[in-house]
């Protein structure tokens, strides 16, 4: 059954010919758009739906997320936002929290946040493990996320657990862990940061993975300057995430190579972290994803529409960069940028209808939930 929705008073569609349309209609056919343009032009389809002038976008899509969790941190939020320093470690208070929980609880949370994600407009989502870091929670996390969202990724080096020395923790991440993990994500991680994991660690990690056939990310470049860029790009990853503490070097790396810089205002806003320099970025010419980096310690928040608000009101984004970035930068973030985060004949449908008439809405009208209408995979969903 197809469907046409029309009466779009502004159509972005991350196409470079189709561009930004306005007076625009789409046409869906099951899972994928099949059309794009003036409403004027429009085929006939099976049903339609009148937006009355509303605007329309790619839904967002969230390549960084942590929903595998259990607990709560709220009081290690209080006493930063009281002046204490956010710091890796905070990380094992949920790895003990999450390996209590059971599996039906661990669901319950992913699907909760994937919900609530949804509900703003989030059509693609990308989660970690990472809050388990030994083989058996690893794998149940990897298996449990794999079923309700839409990529996972393997961030066994997330921190190194207590009990564990630096060295030999890798040695298991790289040897028994990822050989149970693998078959169920499409992603390696690591976070190499002071307190995590050093450079030459996180090369062995990310080299390992690629062994088994994962694509590659990493966590740079967040609590101060470091190797996290240069690795990423050296490894061709798909994405280099946080991007805080660049260096001009970093951001020419970033420029010259397919990686992608996901910023994460929310963490850095929550972090008490500076925000990135997305300016210097975009002038340089490299891509740049927005991402909400969903955690319970750094970042908790599902809300894609906050990060574009803060990207532009803080980060000096146009609206235009900023929702590119959580769209069409995100499914670049995940390697998919001709299916998801643009909307063409062909793209999936993944839909985001504002309740204002243009993009401009989202940073005019800050902390608003303008979402009034969400069709995923062409399921409505909103
Ligand atoms: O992306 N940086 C590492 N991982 C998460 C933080 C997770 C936590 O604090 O629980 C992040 O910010």
């Amino acid at each position: 059954m197809s469907l046409l929705l029309t009466g779009i008073g502004e159509l972005t569609t991350n196409d470079d010919e189709l561009g930004t349309v306005t007076d625009a209609a789409l046409v869906i056919d099951g899972a994928s758009v099949v059309w794009a343009g003036p409403a004027a032009s429009a085929p006939p389809a099976d049903s339609a739906v009148d937006l009355e002038g509303r605007a329309v976008l790619p839904g967002w899509v969230d390549s960084h997320t942590h929903l595998v969790f259990a607990g709560d941190r709220t009081t290690e939020f209080a006493a930063r936002m009281a002046g204490q320093p956010y710091r890796a470690g905070g990380i094992a208070v949920t790895v003990g929290a999450t390996r209590a929980a059971s599996d039906d609880e661990l669901t319950a949370v992913v699907r909760r946040h994937v919900a609530e994600a949804v509900s703003q407009g989030t059509t693609y989502i990308e989660t970690k493990t990472g809050y388990g870091l030994d083989v058996p929670n690893e794998l149940r996390s990897a298996v449990l996320a794999s079923a309700e969202v839409d990529e996972v990724t393997f961030l066994g080096a997330h921190l190194v657990p207590q009990g564990w020395d630096a060295d030999s923790y890798v040695d298991l991440v790289c040897g028994d862990m990822l050989d149970a993990v693998a078959p169920h994500v499409r992603w390696i991680d690591v976070f190499c940061e002071t307190g995590a994991f050093d450079g030459q660690q996180s090369r062995a990690v990310l080299t390992a993975g690629a062994k088994h056939g994962l694509g590659l990310r990493v966590h740079g470049n967040q609590l101060d300057y470091g190797p996290g860029v240069r690795i990423a790009v050296e490894l061709n990853a798909a994405s280099v995430d946080h991007c805080t503490y660049l260096t001009k070097s970093d951001i020419d790396d970033l420029a010259s190579s397919e990686t992608v810089a996901t910023l994460l205002p929310a963490c850095d806003l929550s972090t008490r972290q500076p925000l990135p320099d997305a300016q210097s970025l975009l002038n340089a010419g490299a891509t740049v994803a927005l991402a909400s980096n969903c955690n319970p310690g750094s970042s908790y928040t599902t809300s894609m529409a906050f990060c574009v608000a803060t990207a532009v009101l803080q980060m000096r984004m146009s609206v235009s960069e900023a929702v590119r970035a959580a769209t069409w930068g995100g499914a670049r973030a995940l390697r998919r940028e001709n299916e998801i985060g643009i909307l063409r004949p062909g793209s999936r449908a993944d839909i985001h209808v504002l309740d204002a008439p243009s993009i401009t809405h989202l940073a005019y009208r800050p902390g608003v939930p303008l979402t009034y209408a969400v069709w995923r995979k062409g399921e409505r969903a909103r």
